[in-house]
């Protein structure tokens, strides 16, 4: 695959999510449109450029691929080696994860009366092309793994400000918290502006 092949397609998504963010609408319509769009930017898995899709052997990996300059939404690719997971984890803001490349699992926590955290029904398998929320309102606290314990998976992760930056927590298992900020793996963004490498029709 090339440096930066199709940088259209994440350039549009981008800009329909401003346009909807412009909008200022309530979040369970924002999710839902949000939804749709970046069910259309992860229908083609030809676009994210080969350097962002690379796994770590020690660490799933989070690549920043657009901070929205207000800081209002970001774009990241999760890129899983074999088998890896995250801690069980909350965001704080809203979140959208649509399915790039093989598969992840995703289960949801609650807390329980004594404070704990519970699986909140079964794990959701995410597959290609499919896309899942996140909230504090329609429920915050997961922990994601690769579906594989043989192959790299990628998920695009949409959320509703710098995620990087965002003073949030990982839980252990009787639901105590300690303070997290995730930061980028990347210290460069891919250049998806350079309008003229492409024909007037994208
Ligand atoms: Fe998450």
């Amino acid at each position: 695959m090339s440096q930066n092949p199709r940088p259209e397609r994440l350039r549009r998504f981008i800009d329909r999510l401003a346009g909807l963010l412009d909008q200022q609408p309530d979040e369970a319509t924002l999710l839902d449109h949000g939804q749709r769009l970046l069910a259309e930017l992860v229908a083609h898995d030809d676009w994210l450029p080969d350097d962002l899709a690379q796994p770590d052997p020690q660490r799933y990996q989070q690549y920043l691929l657009h901070c929205d300059s207000r800081q209002r939404f970001s774009v990241v690719s999760f890129v899983w080696g074999p088998g890896q997971q995250t801690p069980i984890h909350d965001h704080r803001v809203w979140g959208l994860i649509g399915m790039l490349r093989g598969a992840e699992l995703a289960q949801g926590f609650a807390r329980d009366a004594n404070g704990g955290l519970t699986p909140e029904g079964p794990a959701v398998r995410l597959a290609p092309g499919q896309v899942e929320a996140v909230s504090p309102r329609i429920g915050d606290i997961h922990q994601v793994s690769n579906a594989f314990a043989d192959q790299v998976s990628i998920s695009i992760h949409v959320y509703g400000g710098n995620i990087g930056a965002v003073k949030r927590a990982v839980y252990a298992a009787d639901g105590s918290e300690k303070p997290f900020i995730s930061g980028y793996s990347n210290t460069r963004l891919p250049n998806i502006w350079d309008l003229s490498k492409e024909s007037p029709a994208q």
